[in-house]
């Protein structure tokens, strides 16, 4: 396709390559981010993901060398050579990335006669070998470890697999071999022996990922449409991988603190007395819980941005009651509008133009919830405008989140036409290319219309979304069922997104759609406590999913759980602080901090909250004891306090245990007790000390407003030193009012020691 590489021209960071038959681009965006295009499609990146206001000038050094163009930076050299080929070599001229030479060697397609055959017993006969116009074929050495991809089912490492990028709302079971879901994150980590590094591939097409299932020499990405665009990212170590591909698509601001406590949902609480009663029985049974979600029930025939007076007398009054006690009351908001002449938002979005049309130049309808529906052209600037203002009539009632669903998007009389037109920005385009930014730019204007109308840090849930959407919204992962294989799915799954820039993800706890039973809620809320959104949310039809609908046992257990959520929750939030510093996740597999340890590489059924603390939970229907793995280093059982070595071990856990493990030397900053986020006033932190040495930092906002991105925050550094030296210091002090003391727990004592600011050192 390429042919020859005859000249470069470079202007800046930048170089122009002319191959005989077609143009590529190689820009540096930073040291460690290398962009490679190749304008097939257009001369513009249109990318809905990287924010290049935040590219810097990077100094190249370029040359030809035999018959390759040499393009260096400091942290990464890529050679180019005819045909397009390009290898990417690290800091210490190790080849990490090559491109493949060869062909590739798709499995033949099959006879349309053994197709109909198959298809006669109702199996679905998908030809995977079929070429792409454009593909990137890079060699595989053998070493090679995949991670990232969204939310992709299956396993933690994603080599061998094949996947596709379209947002898809599929509602059956999903199970390994499921290739789209609901989200587009085309990027990945390689972990290969001696080095790493990712790739994100960024164009909105329907494209495809080969991890290595089709040959055992390459892996592949191929795609219709658009441009090649892709970003190679080196770092030293997959966290710093990570934290450049935050650079590049932007990170999850911090999120209001009581954002991070415990949600009740299930569709559908339909009438208000029913969302009284939920309070009223959380608050009864002592479950600490901040918010409560009202699915579509509460809409008057599922139109958006209206609420059903029949079911609900008052509901501003309502929210405001509930608010009282402490709940937050957040909403579902789909895309779809109901195709009524009358209602309003119809009306508006008629007259404006501001809905999708058909090629023709009708407005296009297909079908969802509230029936014949039509969809918000969201790529288009006024469209998101209109649409944020809209949210001004939920902000109004009280409510303190919005809920973004079908925003794939779905319908229910097959799949929008890629044809229909959408807009991007001024230009006109077509559903093929704004499909797997539909939900993105959704939540984008959700984000905008809550930012404006509240104030406060919005806070959204979407179910499908784009690379760049942690901007705006945290996502869960849809319509999960209440069988055990979802359990162990969701540990893979949101570590995985957390591999994808996409830190702030949950599952719906206990499963949505099928019912649940006593153990598998138990241990799945196990799981959940430590997920960074951590939702209980069940579907119409199926066993209720509120924890007391099992007798007292179950929750007994479930109480245990939301109960050490609200004690982590400083620590979640500082965790969130580092995510929107450094790209981390919070839910984090194993493999992230332990790279080079082949026992974690491939470890499904464990993970990590943040650095310190590892989850071991039973995801086993019936079991009672597991086996756990630690890396090496010296960790105690969170529960007993136990010493632990590195290495694998059988651990008891019935049905009230999730093995928990804190690595030496660890400072876990812990709440009191409450029911919700703000019932008290927290003037003294509790500090969980395990023995050893660590340092931790802790920061402390109002937990609401932008004003921390002001400076109005605290950041404290707790240091413990092998011998029982403590210390305390002030790093960063912008936030009235500071702690006036710490509580210190350290070897089964307690220690209160108050604080005015000034640097504190002492021995425990
Ligand atoms: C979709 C969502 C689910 C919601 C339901 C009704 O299936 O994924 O969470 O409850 O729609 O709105």
């Amino acid at each position: 396709m390429f042919g020859k590489l005859l000249s470069y021209k470079q202007q800046g960071s930048k170089v122009d390559l002319l191959f005989e038959n077609q143009k590529m681009v190689i820009e540096a965006f930073q040291e460690q981010i290398l962009n490679v295009f190749v304008p097939i499609q257009s001369k513009e990146h249109y990318s809905k993901a990287v924010d290049f206001t935040k590219k810097s000038e990077v100094r190249l050094n370029v040359n030809w060398e035999d018959e390759s163009v040499i393009i260096q930076t400091s942290e990464i050299t890529a050679k180019v050579y005819d045909e397009g080929k390009i290898d990417f070599y690290n800091r210490e001229g190790v080849c990490c990335c090559r491109d493949y030479r060869m062909d590739r060697i798709p499995a033949p397609c099959m006879s349309q006669e053994t197709k109909k055959l198959m298809e006669s017993e109702g199996h679905k006969v998908e030809d995977e070998g079929v070429p792409h116009k454009i593909e990137v074929v890079k060699a595989m050495e053998g070493d090679e470890l995949f991670y990232g991809l969204g939310d992709k089912t299956g396993f933690l490492n994603k080599r061998h697999y094949v996947y596709e990028m379209w947002n898809t709302d599929n509602p059956d079971p999903q199970v390994d071999n499921f290739k789209v879901l609901y989200k587009t994150i085309p990027f990945f980590l390689t972990k290969r022996k001696d080095c790493v590094y990712g790739l994100f591939f960024d164009n909105t097409y329907r494209s495809v990922f080969n991890m290595g299932k089709e040959s055992e020499n390459y892996f592949y990405y191929g795609v219709d449409e658009g441009n090649l665009d892709y970003y190679y990212i080196a770092g030293d170590h997959l966290t710093d991988v990570l934290t450049n591909y935050g650079k590049l698509t932007g990170t999850v601001p911090v999120p209001q603190l009581w954002t991070l406590g415990y949600h009740q949902s299930r569709w559908g609480y339909e009438w208000e007395s029913e969302v009284r009663d939920i309070a009223k029985k959380l608050r009864e049974y002592h479950i600490p819980c901040d918010t409560i979600h009202l699915d579509i029930d509460y809409m008057d025939n599922f139109k958006v941005f209206t609420w059903n007076q029949e079911r609900y007398d008052d509901p501003k009054q309502m929210i405001s009651d509930l608010s009282n006690d402490g709940f937050k009351i957040v909403t579902i908001i789909d895309p779809g509008v109901k195709l009524e002449e009358g209602y309003d938002i119809y009306d508006t979005g008629i007259k404006n133009g501001y809905f999708v049309r058909d090629k023709e130049g009708n407005v296009y309808d297909n079908w969802v919830w509230p029936g014949t529906s039509v969809f918000p052209d969201f790529g288009n600037p006024d469209v998101r405008r209109w649409w944020s203002e809209n949210q001004k009539f939920l902000v109004d009632m009280g409510v303190r989140g919005v809920w973004n669903d079908m925003n794939e998007p779905a319908s229910f009389h097959g799949e929008i036409p890629t044809d229909v037109v959408f807009t991007d920005e001024g230009r006109v385009t077509n559903h093929g290319e704004m499909h797997n930014v539909y939900g993105h730019f959704m939540a984008k204007a959700t984000y905008e219309g809550l930012k404006h109308y509240d104030k406060r840090r919005p806070f959204i849930i979407t179910r499908a979304c784009y690379s760049g959407t942690q901007k705006y919204s945290t996502a869960w992962t849809g319509d999960n069922h209440s069988i055990w294989c979802h359990l162990q799915m969701a540990i893979p799954q949101l570590c995985n997104l957390g591999m994808s820039g996409m830190p702030y993800v949950g599952t719906d706890v206990g499963g949505f759609g099928s019912d649940t039973t006593p153990e598998l809620l138990t241990r799945w809320v196990q799981v959940g406590c430590f997920s960074p959104l951590f939702r209980n949310h069940s579907a119409k039809g199926t066993r209720f999913q509120e924890p007391w609908a099992f007798g007292n046992e179950t929750v007994n257990i479930y109480r245990k759980y939301v109960k050490l959520r609200y004690k982590l929750l400083p620590y979640f939030y500082d965790l969130f602080y580092e995510a929107e510093q450094k790209g981390l996740p919070i839910m984090r597999p194993l493999v992230l901090h332990y790279e080079d340890d082949v026992n974690v590489q491939n470890l499904n059924d464990q993970f990590m909250a943040g650095a310190q603390i590892i989850v071991a939970p039973v995801v086993n229907q019936g079991q009672t004891m597991r086996m756990v793995y630690l890396p090496e280093g010296q960790w105690y059982d969170y529960w007993t306090r136990e010493e632990e070595k590195g290495g694998y071990f059988l651990k008891e856990a019935p049905l009230d245990v999730c093995p928990i493990y804190v690595k030496a030397g660890s400072i876990l900053p812990n709440f009191p007790n409450m029911e919700y986020v703000g019932q008290k006033e927290i003037r003294q932190l509790t500090l969980d000390i395990f023995e050893g040495e660590g340092s931790y930092i802790h920061y402390q906002d109002d937990g609401e407003s932008f004003a921390y991105q002001e400076g109005e925050y605290n950041q404290y550094q707790f240091t413990i030193h092998a011998n029982g030296v403590f210390c305390v210091e002030l790093l960063h002090h912008g936030y009235e009012p500071m702690y006036e003391s710490f509580r210190i727990l350290y070897k089964n004592r307690e220690v209160e020691i108050p604080f005015c600011g000034e640097k504190i050192e002492m021995n425990l």
